[in-house]
């Protein structure tokens, strides 16, 4: 069970399945301080309970998240932004999060709300989604990895006339350009779909799971060799869980695994 939060909502819609809602709709979901301490709570809770396989974050119909909060960003000078690590937390669910989180992206989700989007390790968003990184028409750039994420994802030509130009795209072109892995019609059947998704990947060993997500996102910082190397070794690694006994043997005599998620 969660806390209740202020500007989250959380739920357990599936089985082995958290949601979580943000929920700050007077300001499209700006990402401010106090919101993200919230999220960090939540997916910290539900990364470390054991009934939970994977984790949805969604938005509402009308904003997934319109950035970072710019009224609260406006006045940091540099040293409080240095000296204060200034959205370093923001990092916590791509860095410090072992389960899948997968985004479930309706309306906009711009400078931030597009970072964080980008953070979880599967993006699905309803076609008619509003993507974009505006920093450039504040007067700065991407500060929570879209120079990274969606260059790498996307490619650096488009990347950088979108950073550059702050222009926006679509949920649809995010799906033509591999940013999302799927695109829906309507934000209910996103949001339905990515539950399905985390459903279904919650259904499998929490073991093998946690590796093949780790496997994946080392192919992001690795070269193709060593980035081998480490899968064989992961790989090596999960023979000694009782799931590949489990999920092996089940195989062998025709029957459907229990998984012990050890
Ligand atoms: C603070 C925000 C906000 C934001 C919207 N609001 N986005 N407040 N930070 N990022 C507030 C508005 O001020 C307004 O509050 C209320 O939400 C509704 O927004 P409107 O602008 O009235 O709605 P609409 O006319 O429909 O326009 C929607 C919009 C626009 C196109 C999304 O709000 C917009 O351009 N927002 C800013 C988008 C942006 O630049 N994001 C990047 C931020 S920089 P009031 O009180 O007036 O009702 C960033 C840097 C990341 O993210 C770097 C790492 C941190």
């Amino acid at each position: 069970d969660l806390p209740s939060y202020e500007l989250l909502k959380t739920s357990f819609p599936k089985n082995g399945v958290g949601l979580i809602t943000l929920n700050r709709p007077k300001a499209l979901n700006a990402l401010s301080s106090p919101l993200f301490l919230e999220l960090n709570d939540a997916l910290k809770r539900l990364d470390a309970d054991k009934s939970i396989g994977a984790i949805v974050l969604t938005g509402s119909e009308r904003a997934f998240a319109a950035g970072a909060d710019i009224k609260e960003m406006k006045d940091i000078t540099f040293s409080e932004a240095y000296g204060g690590d200034f959205i370093e937390m923001w990092s916590n669910m791509a860095f410090q999060i072992k389960k899948p989180v997968i985004s479930a992206v309706n309306g906009y989700a711009l400078g931030g709300g597009c970072e964080l989007a980008m953070m979880a390790d599967i993006m699905y968003c309803s076609k008619g989604a509003t993507f974009g990184q505006p920093e450039i028409k504040l007067g700065v750039i991407p500060g929570a990895g879209g120079s990274q994420r969606l260059t790498k994802a996307i490619g650096k030509s488009k990347a950088m006339e979108l950073i550059l130009t702050g222009d926006n795209f679509s949920g649809t072109q995010a799906e033509q350009w591999g940013l999302a892995a799927k695109v829906f019609e309507t934000p209910e059947e996103c949001v339905n779909g990515a539950l399905t998704l985390a459903e279904k990947i919650a259904s499998y060993s929490r073991i093998a799971v946690k590796a093949g997500k780790e496997v994946v996102n080392k192919s992001q910082e690795l070269g193709v060799r060593e980035g081998v190397e480490f899968e064989r070794r992961v790989f090596h690694g999960l023979f000694g869980s009782k799931d590949q006994k489990i999920g092996m043997t089940a195989f062998a005599e025709k029957k459907k695994p229990e998984w012990s998620h050890e």
